[in-house]
């Protein structure tokens, strides 16, 4: 079957069409799906009105499954594979501990030695406008670079926190940003990147970096904040309006993301996510 698709903006993406993941799919349209996912660094599946183990099944057609060690609070409480990003208050009132996931920008579990190869979120309920999220095709960035700056950068490692205190980041002293902080130590990851099936090089970076391995954070700072400047400038960016039951699957060895917090904070927005495992990176850093 030849797979229709529409690309989503000039820097990435693309919108897979009439393709029901609750139906079976044989491996040819699997592959043929997951050339489209290698080529534009994300897809956007529309309509998906699937069960939790479809969403489940269909991840799993990626790669093996990250359990969510990492974040245990924002798990599911009956599917260790789904993590809650969501405003719902919890059953006793309380505010959710996942309602600001994402506020800033990065790529999933960067923060641990086996950070994500991709992850698939889900929507269930949106607010009545915003709640967008921004992606960011971090291979374009690199490419961009000039020759001085790349090999500036080919060798340094960026120390990524998680949880960390940053503009934007509303979960700074939650008790939630106290346990992620206790389960995680920071973790070196190279700033470049070679993705482990295209080969194509990747910034690998965003908001949780602190410094480079081996220089201060007054050293690392400007050149952090240069080159998370200029990965998400406009023309790298696709930013998505969510419809109910989309599905987007990001690639996180060549893309960032952020979640937008352009919308009424009293309104539902409630999405669920798998995470593929990826390939081992990065050390972990003890001074
Ligand atoms: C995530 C995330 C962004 C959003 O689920 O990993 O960062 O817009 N979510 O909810
Ligand atoms: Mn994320």
């Amino acid at each position: 079957m030849a797979i229709k698709m529409r690309r989503l903006s000039n820097a990435l993406g693309a919108e897979i069409r009439d393709v029901d993941i609750s139906k079976p799919m044989s491996e040819s349209t699997f592959g043929s799906i997951h050339r489209i996912f290698l080529d534009h660094g994300i897809l956007l599946l529309r309509n998906q009105n699937v069960t939790r183990e479809q969403h489940i099944e269909f991840s799993r057609r990626f790669g093996e499954l990250d359990k969510h060690d990492a974040l245990p609070r924002d798990r599911h409480p009956d599917y260790p594979e789904l993590l809650l990003v969501t405003n719902r208050p919890n059953p006793d009132g309380t505010p959710s501990e996942s309602r600001y996931t994402g506020r800033l920008w990065h790529t999933d579990l960067s923060y641990t030695t086996h950070p994500a190869l991709g992850s698939l979120l889900r929507c269930f309920n949106l607010p009545e406008v915003g709640g967008d999220t921004l992606f960011a095709n971090m291979a374009m960035a690199y490419d961009a670079l000039s020759a001085g700056m790349k090999k500036l950068i080919a060798d340094l490692h960026g120390i990524h926190l998680s949880g960390t205190r940053q503009i934007n980041n509303q979960e700074a002293g939650t008790a939630r940003q106290a346990e992620v902080m206790r389960l995680n130590p920071p973790i070196a990851q190279p700033v470049v990147r070679a993705h482990p099936e295209t080969g194509r090089k990747a910034l690998y970076l965003g908001e949780k970096v602190k410094r480079f391995d081996g220089m201060t954070e007054d050293e690392s700072r400007p050149l952090i904040d240069y080159l998370n400047k200029h990965a998400t400038r406009p023309e790298f960016v696709y930013r998505h309006q969510w419809r109910e039951n989309d599905i987007i699957v990001w690639d996180n060895r060549c893309t960032m993301h952020q979640a937008l917090a352009d919308f009424d904070e009293t309104q539902l927005r409630h999405l669920e996510r798998t995470t593929v495992m990826g390939t081992p990176s990065g050390y972990v850093v003890t001074a």
